[in-house]
């Protein structure tokens, strides 16, 4: 199992997501049991966020830690339009209420909205004096937003980042590593669309007797300070996402990677989802 230190604490680079958890009552059993075996298999990390069936993800995940809280590293995000200075001690209390815990080990500003970024930055810090929780983070942010957050104590940036979305290589990503602020790839299977029937990640898939998305998260991890939060509710994803972290690329991988899908030469726009 590889680490990255985040926010002090060890974890696994390959982590657990939670986004359209929650959303069906009757899928409810299966995402906990999901999120569950993930941990047993080594994921402990597991993000989710308020906005996430607005409030029935962080239910799912507070269903599935409990008794266990001590196993896992929790992460959770904040709406912007909640991110100000009387907001986000109140949707942070709910968010604690939902998760079944005191503290979140990582709590990040989903994105940017129009509250100041100072006023959101001292919010979290009250939280932290108070014991809410332990750190804090932002999400969706490019560097110029980072370069104006200005900002050591943040402990992370959550970004979109798989083969298909390599933009942030171009300066997010080597000015986080030069900062030493990891990164949270999101979306890392790319939804499970299109890009897990790639014939060229499926043939790299079959060197290493792998499948498409595990060779997508060995890819997005190869470097350092990067952690990917797959979501996966079926058993088996959950199973090779966790043995996804055993699989190391070679240079003729990436090289194959590079030609399918080319790194970025000039600034792109951060992408979203
Ligand atoms: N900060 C942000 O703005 C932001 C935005 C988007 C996402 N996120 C976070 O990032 C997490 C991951 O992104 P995502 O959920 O959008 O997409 P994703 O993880 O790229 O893809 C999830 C899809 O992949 C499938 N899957 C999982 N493991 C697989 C495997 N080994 N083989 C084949 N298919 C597999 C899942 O199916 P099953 O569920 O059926 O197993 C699901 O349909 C989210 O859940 C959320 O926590 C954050």
């Amino acid at each position: 199992m590889r680490y990255v230190n985040l926010a002090g604490t060890r974890v696994p680079t390959i982590g657990q997501g939670t986004w359209y958890m929650g959303e069906d009552p009757g899928s409810k059993a299966a995402e906990v049991a999901a999120l569950q075996q993930g941990i047993n298999l080594g994921l402990s990390l597991i993000d989710t966020a308020e906005m996430y069936a607005e409030g029935g993800a962080e239910q799912v995940v507070g269903q599935a830690i409990a008794g266990r809280r001590d196993q896992v590293f929790l992460v959770s995000k904040v709406y912007p339009h909640n991110a100000s200075r009387r907001g986000l001690p109140t949707a942070c209390e709910r968010s604690l209420k939902r998760l079944g815990t005191e503290c979140i080990d990582l709590y990040l500003l989903h994105w940017r909205g129009q509250h100041p970024l100072e006023e959101t930055v001292e919010a979290f810090e009250r939280l932290i004096e108070q014991g809410k929780i332990r750190r804090w983070g932002v999400s969706n942010f490019d560097l110029d937003d980072l370069q104006e957050l200005d900002n050591p104590a943040c402990a992370t940036n959550q970004v979109l980042y798989n083969p298909a979305e390599r933009g942030i290589e171009f300066d997010l990503l080597p000015w986080s590593r030069q900062q030493q602020l990891p990164t949270m790839a999101y979306c890392p299977l790319a939804q499970a669309g299109r890009l897990l029937h790639h014939p060229v990640l499926a043939e790299i898939a079959a060197r290493h007797a792998a499948t498409p998305a595990q060779v997508s998260l060995a890819w997005v991890t190869r470097g350092e300070g990067v952690i990917a939060i797959p979501k996966a509710v079926s058993p088996a994803h959950v199973r090779l996402n966790a043995a996804a972290q055993d699989l190391v690329l070679t240079e003729a991988d990436l090289q194959a990677i590079d030609l399918a899908f080319a790194a970025p030469t000039r600034k792109q726009r951060l992408a979203m989802m």
